[in-house]
């Protein structure tokens, strides 16, 4: 459902250019969940945000179900975005001027696929039933996460991108707030990009990709990498 065909992406800075994803080949299937890891600076956050159509491959291609990114505008990748994606940044990107059922429900109104049932459980699972009507600021970091996991996952999106979702969150918390983000995507039938650091937070998931010197690795073929 998410295929990248030999994707290259250089940033042009101040210094030169800058060559971060050089022939990166990725395919995802329905229901898969994928780990991706990788040194600080590598390109993982690229990556993600030229799965999500946000930013277009210098050469190659980013298709989701078969259809390039590239050929759409920027409407319609908008629009595959509110059909196809969730999308969980480490900033949790919520709408301070709507409570929590409203940010909930945001993304699977836009997607015009609300269902009010699996809000409800959503809101259950992710320990927020009875705090509908707070306002983000109310909530504590590990509940606005969730709760942004919740959100990205209202609309039942074929595919989560999730980019190092627990990032700004103490260990514990991030532990639960993982578990919970699991069973939800197992439960929703989306498939799961996810940027990790951690390898007991990659280790549940069907395959752990890393990212190093612009190309994409299987983690078994690690070892058999020449130095460099
Ligand atoms: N918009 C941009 N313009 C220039 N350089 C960028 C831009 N975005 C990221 N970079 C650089 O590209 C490299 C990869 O960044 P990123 O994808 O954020 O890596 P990661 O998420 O793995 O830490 C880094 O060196 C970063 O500084
Ligand atoms: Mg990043």
């Amino acid at each position: 459902m998410l295929e990248f065909r030999h994707v290259h992406k250089t940033y042009t800075t101040p210094q030169g250019p800058l060559s971060v994803l050089s022939g990166v080949d990725l395919h995802l299937d329905a229901g898969e969940s994928v780990a991706l890891m990788g040194e600080s600076g590598s390109g993982k956050s690229t990556l993600l945000h030229l799965a999500a159509g946000l930013d277009l491959p210098d050469r190659g291609e980013v298709c989701i179900h078969s259809q390039s990114l590239a050929s759409l505008d920027e409407s319609g990748r908008a629009h595959v975005r509110r059909e196809t994606l969730g999308l969980v940044f480490q900033q949790f990107h919520l709408v301070a001027s709507l409570n929590v059922a409203d940010n909930l429900r945001l993304q699977a109104r836009l997607a015009g696929c609300e269902d009010s049932v699996w809000s409800a459980k959503l809101l259950e699972r992710l320990g927020l039933a009875g705090r509908e009507n707070h306002y983000p600021e109310q909530l504590s970091g590990g509940q606005q996460q969730r709760l942004a996991i919740g959100r990205a996952l209202a609309s039942r999106p074929a595919l989560l991108l999730a980019d190092e979702p627990t990032g700004n969150l103490d260990e514990t918390t991030a532990e639960t707030v993982l578990e919970l983000l699991l069973e939800l995507v197992a439960e929703s039938g989306s498939s799961l990009l996810m940027v990790t650091h951690s390898p007991k937070v990659a280790a549940p998931l069907d395959r752990r990709l890393i990212l190093r010197h612009g190309q994409l690795l299987a983690e078994s073929g690690e070892s058999h990498l020449p130095c460099v």
